[in-house]
């Protein structure tokens, strides 16, 4: 690179190393299971609602969302003056990380967990307060609430694990931690409770959701955050003006307004993950239960072997035959791990075949 235009970069950006996301390919062909999308469509009111607003687009979107923010109000009971709009939830962090952190004010993060958090920190040149789970993914309330940083993000249901914790759990960290408290709830639609009840007690809670995993809208980058009226105001003067495009805001509203077939697109996930954790229970291999819609689970081959060689061999078989699941061999409580998301009963069926023959093959 020119030196000139080298010095002239911010040295944390030139050390800040890009994230990287899971695995993209062109889907034609593969089964894929590794970064927790729906495997169901949308709801089907959501291509009229798109095609009506082509001609819009000459115009710019509504720049605060209002009518997408009174729909995800009336969907957790709360005011709309709670809810904030982002590009993706990953936009809602990436805000928080901007009004939170800088060089003198850290995030806290409880790892492994998901990795964005500590490459937002990185761009703000922020230093990262790191808590290490032990393998029972139990929450250390007590390490959670000394933690000195300004922000802690914890993913609940938590990734990789699909884990849920208790809203009795983030009422100690609430009482305990000074700072504001971030429950990344991606996966919530997915589990059996969340922490929304507790906002109305709690101004030092946020909450981010997603229109990328439940509603099966990845592709459309809509996310929220769910905290004070107050600190919402500020968020609002933080992320970019334009940050939900208009065909963004008028999907994801028809798809949360649709709310019958988001309940039966639900029911089928649970169903298909409580057989295929059950399968993988007689095949006695370890899984966490999961209170999101993938699960993360240890094979063990037909020697009774198991460990990170084990897992990388399962995952390289499985993408051999075009099956993409999620491997994670940087952490010693991963490696040894698979993380599948639930796709279709077909599916797991040709992903349950595969395993079988890599089983019978080692
Ligand atoms: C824990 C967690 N949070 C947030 C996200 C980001 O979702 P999106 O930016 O698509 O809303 C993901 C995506 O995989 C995730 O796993």
């Amino acid at each position: 690179m020119d030196p000139d235009l080298q010095s002239s970069i911010l040295p944390h950006i030139l050390a800040h190393e890009g994230y990287v996301p899971g695995e993209q390919p062109d889907i034609t062909g593969w089964i894929k299971l590794n970064t927790n999308e729906n495997p169901y469509s949308p709801s089907p009111r959501i291509s009229d609602v798109i095609a009506s607003q082509v001609d819009g687009l000459r115009l710019y979107a509504s720049p605060d969302g209002r009518s997408l923010r009174e729909a995800i109000a009336v969907k957790h009971g709360i005011s709309p003056d709670q809810v904030i709009l982002g590009n993706g939830s990953d936009d809602i962090l990436n805000v928080l990380a901007r009004a939170f952190c800088g060089p003198d004010r850290g995030i806290g993060i409880i790892v492994p967990s998901y990795s964005l958090y500590p490459f937002l920190a990185s761009l703000q040149a922020a230093p990262v307060q790191t808590i290490e789970f032990e393998r029972g993914f139990n929450l250390p309330v007590d390490r959670i609430c000394s933690c000195d940083s300004g922000i802690f993000f914890l993913a609940s249901p938590h990734a990789p694990t699909g884990t849920g914790y208790s809203n009795e759990m983030f009422r100690q960290i609430l009482a305990g931690f000074p700072g504001l408290f971030v429950v990344d709830e991606a996966y919530a639609d997915f589990a059996e409770t969340n922490a929304v009840e507790l906002l109305a007690e709690f101004p030092r809670l946020f909450i981010t959701r997603t229109f990328s995993k439940s509603y099966a809208l990845a592709g459309l980058r809509v996310g929220y955050g769910l905290g004070s009226p107050d600190l919402i105001r500020v968020l609002h003067g933080v992320r970019d003006v334009y940050n939900v495009d208009r065909l963004a805001q008028a999907g994801a509203q028809a798809a949360v307004e649709d709310v019958d077939y988001f309940e039966a697109s639900r029911r089928k996930v649970f169903a298909t993950r409580s057989r295929f954790f059950g399968e993988l229970e007689q095949r006695g291999w370890f899984t966490y239960p999961s209170q999101a819609n993938f699960v993360f689970t240890e094979p063990v081959d037909s020697t009774g072997r198991k460990g990170p060689d084990v897992a990388a061999s399962l995952f390289q078989y499985l993408k051999a035959q075009k099956i993409l699941v999620r491997y994670f061999p940087n952490h010693p409580l991963t490696e040894s791990f698979l993380r599948v998301t639930i796709g279709t009963d077909s599916q797991m069926e040709t992903l349950n075949r595969a395993i079988d023959q890599w089983t019978a093959n080692v």
